[in-house]
């Protein structure tokens, strides 16, 4: 079955759906300021069916050491009441997967679509999430006015500036106050060893890699209250080699040297069981907080071979193991690191996942299965949370 007939199925019972307010999470609090933004006073939601109630959602569970639990959202998607009820059950953070994009939001010069953005943002404050905005500076998802002005020349190295300057200021002053996190810049190393900033992305080619200090500096005088966090894959030795991490741990603490407003830095999380985990998550995670910087898992997932799209059966039987091992581990390494504050996961039901469209052959990578079942990766995080409440260390947030 396809996402969009997965998503037709079941698209009857929203105005029923009862969103009831949960007081453990509430009751946990939390001692964060700038973490509250846009949430103040809202009440997180509670449901019945998907993985077992309010004390044992997964947000729920996390709140007891202030870890924020969260996940990408497709916002069109809150129309299916099933997923909305799952997203307000057990996450605390949401990532809007796409909608807060460039090329998304002004898809034609000085026309501007903020309706999905929107619709997230206000989910988010009814069910007292938090919102990380993702993403300001990324070679991909340009709008096509954007890219074909540059090649054509029409636009100049100049006024390319200038309009990044004026999409941060536009974008991140919209939702000024509402947004938690930001990753402000997006996937600039090279999968290389030694590794480096990629002198042939778009943005670097184009403006050198200035640009990217500036767009923070930029995103911190448009909203100063927002963590601001450079983004990126593999970047926790998931290359076997450590050289990518390596490469972004030497330039973050030259940019903190340099006073640039970098308060975090985001290790995707994207994992595929035929690589095994990698061996350094946590000494990494912890060397980049040692630098006075956040940390977060932003986008985990972690896939596997499997029979087709639709059904996302792994073709390996133990896959089924490593698949929540891997996000077990990942989120052990997050809950090690007492300045790990958020650990999301990119989409939470298989139909949804990007990975059947992006790696030919996977799939079988999020925590709930393609009928919108939680799996057992499910059940391992409910318990790794479960138990981090009466051992991790509580969330530093300041
Ligand atoms: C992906 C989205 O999930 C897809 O829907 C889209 O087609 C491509 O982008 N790293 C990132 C995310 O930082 O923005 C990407 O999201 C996945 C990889």
């Amino acid at each position: 079955m396809d996402r969009r007939r997965f998503l037709a199925v079941g698209a009857s019972t929203l105005a029923t759906t009862a969103l009831v307010p949960a007081t453990a999470e509430a009751a946990a609090g939390t001692d964060t300021a700038s973490a509250d933004a846009g949430a103040a006073g809202a009440s997180p939601a509670t449901a019945a069916s998907t993985g077992g109630g309010t004390d044992d959602a997964l947000r729920t569970l996390a709140s007891r050491i202030n870890l924020r639990i969260g996940t990408a959202v497709i916002p069109f998607d809150l129309d299916t009441p099933d997923y909305a009820q799952v997203m307000a059950e057990q996450f605390s953070v949401v990532t809007p997967g796409n909608e807060m994009k460039w090329g998304v939001v002004e898809p034609e010069q000085d026309v501007f679509d903020w309706s999905g953005a929107d619709r997230l943002v206000a989910f988010a404050a009814q069910h007292g999430q938090l919102v990380r905005g993702h993403t300001l500076l990324w070679h991909n998802q340009l709008p096509t006015w954007l890219t074909d002005g540059v090649a054509d020349g029409t636009i100049t190295g100049g006024q390319l500036a200038d309009l990044l300057k004026a999409h941060i200021f536009t974008e991140v002053g919209r939702f000024r106050g509402r947004i938690w996190q930001w990753d402000v810049a997006n996937e600039f190393f090279q999968d290389a060893n030694p590794s480096g900033i990629n002198p042939n992305d778009f943005w670097i080619s184009h403006l050198g890699p200035d640009i990217i200090p500036q767009a923070f500096r930029w995103a911190h005088q448009a909203d100063p209250h927002a963590l601001l966090f450079y983004n990126d894959y593999n970047i926790a030795g998931e290359d076997g080699t450590n050289a990518k991490s390596d490469a972004v741990y030497a330039w973050l603490k030259q940019m903190r040297g340099q006073g640039v407003p970098i308060h975090g830095v985001g290790n995707q999380g994207h994992l595929d069981t035929q690589y095994g985990f990698p061996t350094q998550m946590t000494q990494d995670l912890q060397r980049y907080a040692a630098l006075g910087l956040k940390v977060a898992i932003t986008e985990a997932d972690v896939r596997t071979f499997v029979d087709g799209p639709d059904t996302q059966v792994p073709t390996d039987h133990l896959a089924t193991f490593a698949h929540p091992y891997e996000y077990s581990q990942m989120l052990k390494a997050a809950l090690a690191v007492p300045e790990c504050i958020s650990f999301t996961v990119w989409g939470f039901g298989d139909a949804d996942s990007w990975v059947p469209g992006t790696f030919k052959g996977e799939g079988y990578a999020n925590i709930y299965d393609v009928n919108l079942q939680p799996k057992a990766a499910y059940f391992d995080l409910q318990r790794d949370l479960q138990l981090a409440a009466s051992g991790a260390p509580r969330r530093v947030h300041t």
